[in-house]
């Protein structure tokens, strides 16, 4: 009985995913065919005057995709007291919005209402990672875009302090697995995080060690200097890794040196199963770069509640 009850849930389960979330690469393909290089060119021309915009729509895409699933939640403004996702706790690291705005302005013009904000999101991400030097890969569309966004939602990213169980569940939650977390982590190749994402690790860690033991000494100690306990910067803070705009396997590396920012990055080396692949990764950038393409695929598919397509990525129609 469990044996033939198994194969045939997993049928069912598999057919509802898949149309529950029809993707599609040429989604577009007749209604708005220039879709995807008005995109790109919205992407290259703001990387010339901002180095920083890869990272921030890569970390956008992704905050976008864990609450409320895919569906441009991210982007909505907030509206008087209504405080949406955008201005929840960890706001301070989302900006780039522009370049969505300018991307959505030249798609109104050549195809009106006709692609949405999240897939908009979903497509800049790829292309902040290859133009980066990363990987590339085709991107899923026929994302609709949601009407609710609130800051509170923001509570349910996993936090820079969480440790792997932690990581794991908040990743399996949303269908991704270890060796997706692993990969996804990766995209902290590119960006900077302020000090008080990592604050906890270099001073009071413990009754102990006012330092995080799994940190590399030499590293805590500079990381000390430009974070002080009473930081008076306002913007003070860290590179993810030695080359923040490029996109390669630097972070894992690090990692194997105890050279990461946040608890939730030295946690992949505290199970032997996801410190093999951050080995892997630091040793073959090709096996990261593939892999990184298909936990994106993965992660850019989680369904959201979307139902129209915005004419403004920043609010309701
Ligand atoms: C960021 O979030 C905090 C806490 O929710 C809020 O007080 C602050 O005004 C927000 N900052 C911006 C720039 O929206
Ligand atoms: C989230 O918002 C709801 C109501 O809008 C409120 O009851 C709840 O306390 C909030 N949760 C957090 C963690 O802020
Ligand atoms: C991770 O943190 C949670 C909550 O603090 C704790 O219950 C759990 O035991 C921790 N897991 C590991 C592997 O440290
Ligand atoms: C340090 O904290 C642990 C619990 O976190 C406690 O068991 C231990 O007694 C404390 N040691 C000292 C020296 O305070």
């Amino acid at each position: 009985m469990a044996a033939t009850l198994v194969p045939l849930l997993s049928v069912i389960f598999s057919l509802f995913i898949q149309n529950s979330n029809a993707l599609s690469a040429n989604y577009y393909l007749q209604t708005c065919p220039q879709a995807e290089s008005i995109i790109t060119k919205a992407v290259r021309r703001a990387i010339i005057n901002d180095k920083t915009a890869p990272a921030a729509l890569l970390r956008m895409h992704f905050h976008d995709c864990f609450v409320t699933g895919c569906d441009g939640s991210v982007l909505l403004d907030s509206k008087g007291k209504k405080k949406a996702e955008k201005d929840g706790p960890p706001n301070i690291s989302l900006h780039a919005y522009y370049v969505i705005d300018n991307a959505k302005r030249d798609l109104e013009k050549m195809c009106p209402g006709v692609v949405s904000c999240a897939d908009i999101l979903a497509v800049a991400a790829r292309d902040a990672v290859a133009l980066s030097g990363g990987p590339t890969w085709d991107v899923p569309k026929g994302r609709k875009d949601g009407r609710v966004s609130r800051a509170n939602d923001s509570l349910q990213l996993p936090f820079p302090t969480f440790n792997i169980s932690q990581l794991q569940q908040s990743f399996s939650q949303r269908g991704l697995s270890l060796d997706d977390l692993v990969a996804l982590s990766g995209g902290h190749t590119l960006g900077f995080s302020h000090c008080s994402s990592f604050q906890n690790r270099i001073h009071k860690f413990s009754n102990v060690s006012d330092v995080d033991p799994s940190m590399n000494p030499s590293f805590a100690a500079s990381l000390r200097q430009i974070c002080p306990m009473h930081n008076k910067v306002k913007n003070a803070g860290a590179n993810l890794d030695f080359s923040p705009t490029a996109f390669d396997n630097t972070y894992y590396k690090l990692l194997l040196k105890g050279k990461s920012l946040f608890s939730s990055d030295q946690a992949l080396v505290a199970t032997s199963r996801t410190k093999a692949l951050v080995a892997k990764f630091a040793t073959y950038e090709k096996d990261f770069f593939h892999a990184f393409a298909k936990s994106m695929i993965k992660m850019s598919s989680i369904n959201g509640a979307g139902t129209e397509i915005r004419f403004n990525c920043r609010s309701l129609n």
